[in-house]
């Protein structure tokens, strides 16, 4: 396929992890590419890049998103979180991060990114979620080392300590 001019690219700007940042893209250019490659953010892994393993999934203005089925353009003016931008600081993980460490939720971490931020917006819109509701969320992800017992404990035990700290009057943050 021939390579197409530079007048065929478009500047897209938008906010990642909280800075913002541009990226030149193709039409044709996909956000994981974007992310990856225009913009280091390899936290977001690419498995099977058609939509069903997960491991790609991105938050598109706080909604979690496939970034294989996104094109880098769609991007434009919206705010993307990859898990680089879950953990509150550099040196300390968020409630959910703490957790799957805890319950060794994670094998070889292929598929763990996406399941994180899936989880993550899950909890946000479900503070007290059932088992089931977490297996469907994590159903969505295909984990080759099947480890999904010990992500569910870490998902259970983190909206147990998220509900606890929105209950607290405490100033401090959680200490996880
Ligand atoms: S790489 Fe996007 S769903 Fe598999
Ligand atoms: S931890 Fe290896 S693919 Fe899920």
């Amino acid at each position: 396929m021939p390579r197409l001019s530079a007048a065929h690219r478009h500047r897209v700007g938008f906010t990642l992890n909280g800075k913002p940042v541009a990226v030149e893209a193709e039409p044709r250019l996909l956000a994981t590419d974007a992310l990856r490659h225009g913009l280091g953010a390899t936290g977001t892994h690419v498995g099977c890049e058609h939509g069903v393993c997960g491991a790609c999934t991105v938050l598109i203005d706080g909604a979690p998103a496939r970034a294989c089925l996104t094109l880098a353009v769609q991007l434009e003016g919206r705010e993307v979180t990859t898990v680089e931008g879950l953990a509150p600081a550099q040196d300390r993980l968020s409630v959910l991060q703490a957790a799957f460490r805890r319950h060794h939720a994670l094998q070889c971490g292929f598929c763990t990114a996406g399941i994180l931020i899936s989880l993550e917006a899950f909890l946000r819109e479900q503070p007290e979620p059932s088992e089931q509701a977490l297996r469907e969320v994590v159903g969505g992800h295909l984990c080759r080392c099947t480890g999904y017992t010990p992500i569910i404990a870490a998902a259970r035990e983190a909206a147990a300590l998220l509900r606890q700290a929105s209950q607290s009057t405490a100033a401090e943050p959680l200490d996880v």
